[in-house]
């Protein structure tokens, strides 16, 4: 069983065969966080891009819990001068995992990281679990119609932004699930803040009529369970 918890904004927990997996993990300065960082737990940490809202707090939970950082080449050696285990992939790079097998894939976005320093290629991940369910993160992403490739793969699940303005808005992250075809979708990076403030029941009413996906909407602390 794999267990998706969205922790607001674009920060996620997965916990899948008993490991626990954290995507951009942004809570101190995440005013939708439902909990603190020092009650999370880590065994692997994944870094989409370097923006603040995405590395967040990846240091101090890193060197709190020893997880293993995974991230892009720039972003693995930005973290790994910082005294964190890093794993460097790249973009359609895979590597096999303990957790599964996991794929970064592209992302039309920045990634300068905090402090000024290149940040690499954005990227979004592709996890196959163990059981074999498949996951398909775009993160920080606009639409792009090479999106129907990775819905070859078979997606059971796809967590997509929906806020605008940075990233996808409701209308793109529509025609982002037709090109997925995704079984599940779950819609993060929205009504963090004012700027990014979205009607949700309304995109998965639109979604649900127009597609055959099923839309999740979590508040921050819930989960969907995949089996
Ligand atoms: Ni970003
Ligand atoms: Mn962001």
């Amino acid at each position: 069983m794999t267990t998706v918890t969205w922790l607001g904004h674009a920060s996620l927990a997965i916990e899948s065969s008993s490991y626990h997996i954290l995507i951009d993990p942004f809570i101190s300065g995440n005013p939708a966080a439902p909990v603190k960082e020092e009650d999370l737990q880590a065994d692997f940490i994944l870094v989409s891009h370097g923006h603040g809202d995405h590395v967040g707090d990846t240091v101090s939970i890193a060197k709190r819990t020893n997880a293993l950082v995974i991230s892009n080449f720039e972003i693995a050696n930005w973290l790994g001068n910082q005294g964190v285990r890093t794993h460097p992939q790249h973009i359609g790079g895979g590597f096999k995992h303990p957790f599964g097998y996991l794929k970064l894939t592209q992302a039309l976005h920045g990634s300068a990281l905090p402090d000024g320093s290149y940040g690499g290629n954005p990227a979004g991940f592709l996890l196959t679990t163990l059981e074999g369910i498949k996951l398909y993160f775009a993160c920080d992403t606009g639409l792009f119609g090479d999106m129907r490739l990775i819905g070859e793969e078979g997606i059971d699940l796809a967590v997509l932004p929906i806020g605008d303005n940075f990233t996808m808005g409701p209308d793109d992250a529509l025609r982002a699930v037709k090109l997925i075809q995704p079984k599940h979708v779950i819609p993060i990076h929205y009504n963090t803040w004012d700027l990014i403030a979205q009607d949700v029941q309304h995109w998965k009413k639109r979604v649900e009529e127009e597609t055959s996906a099923q839309v999740h909407v979590l508040s921050p602390g819930q989960s969907l369970q995949l089996d």
